[in-house]
């Protein structure tokens, strides 16, 4: 028996971190993701982990094999050959390790298993908000807000003619910095940002522009400490060329920033302000 299973990545245009402290914010489905086909074979002892596409290495084959060991029911390990196809970029800020925990539940349990999925997504992204998962799990644009059922959200997308750029990973992982702006949510300037943030969402939804509001979110993001100096230069340049630009995602503290979302600017100019990042149209 065979089965396929698909997860989408996300971007997040506007609720970073707020989502946490019950604000809006809403994501779409990216066009890339991961791909997991499983082949039970029960004559195998053993799980066979294959993984193709954009690689982890030994961290990321350690996180799916951790991944498969909650989801397994009834105390029954899998037994067959199991095989990623990922064309996501990974801890990015483009929802990859949630992807992973949705394309695996899919591929192992069958396309409805939400709920066994969101338990380990609970288990390996504590303090997670379910922004991640509510849009990679319905692959739509959503508006979600802590508490409430995500809905559909139909405003112009922003992402016609945008480009991501590859800022490289953040040292840290997002549960590490969601705890950490969580210790400092009372701190005047973090709750003003984190208000801020909530607020781009609202405008979004009256269909203010997106580049005028992404100046404002990014801004926040800075605040709140998860935008690295390199990234805040690069969005600084970018603005300077009349674009806008955010980081997509958690962000991070030092290394890179992820993944950074510019709007309004085209490929040519970026190039010479963007090197040595990469990028990739939408
Ligand atoms: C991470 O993709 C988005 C954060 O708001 C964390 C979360 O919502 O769980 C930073």
């Amino acid at each position: 028996m065979k089965q396929t299973a698909f997860a989408p990545g996300k971007i997040i245009l506007s609720g970073e971190y707020a989502v946490v402290f019950d604000y809006p914010g809403i994501a779409v489905p990216a066009s890339v993701g991961m791909r997991v086909t499983w082949e039970e074979q029960l004559k195998k002892r053993t799980l066979v982990l294959k993984w193709t596409g954009i690689k982890g290495g030994k961290e990321w084959e350690t996180y799916a094999r951790k991944i498969v060991d909650l989801l397994v029911e009834d105390g029954k390990p899998f037994h067959g050959t199991l095989t990623v196809k990922n064309d996501l970029p990974l801890q990015k800020g483009m929802g990859s390790s949630t992807a992973l925990v949705i394309s695996l539940a899919r591929a192992l349990l069958g396309p409805g298993k939400r709920t066994e999925a969101l338990a380990v997504e609970n288990a390996v992204n504590p303090g997670n908000s379910g922004l991640d998962f509510a849009v990679i799990w319905e692959q739509k644009p959503l508006l979600f807000q802590h508490g409430k059922e995500p809905t559909v959200v139909d405003i112009p997308t922003p992402l016609t003619g945008a480009i991501l750029i590859d800022t490289g990973k953040p040292d840290q992982a997002t549960p590490e910095l969601v705890a950490w702006v969580r210790s400092r949510k009372d701190e005047p300037a973090i709750a003003e940002a984190l208000e801020t943030i909530g607020h781009c969402t609202e405008r979004l939804l009256e269909g203010e522009d997106f580049r005028a509001v992404c100046r404002a979110h990014h801004r926040a993001q800075c605040t709140l400490g998860v935008v690295p100096h390199a990234v805040q230069t690069l969005i600084q340049r970018i603005e300077g060329l009349g674009g806008s630009a955010k980081v997509i995602g958690a962000g991070g503290t030092s290394g890179g920033g992820g993944m950074v979302l510019a709007v309004g600017i085209g490929q040519r100019a970026l190039e010479k302000i963007a090197a040595p990042f990469s990028m990739l149209e939408l």
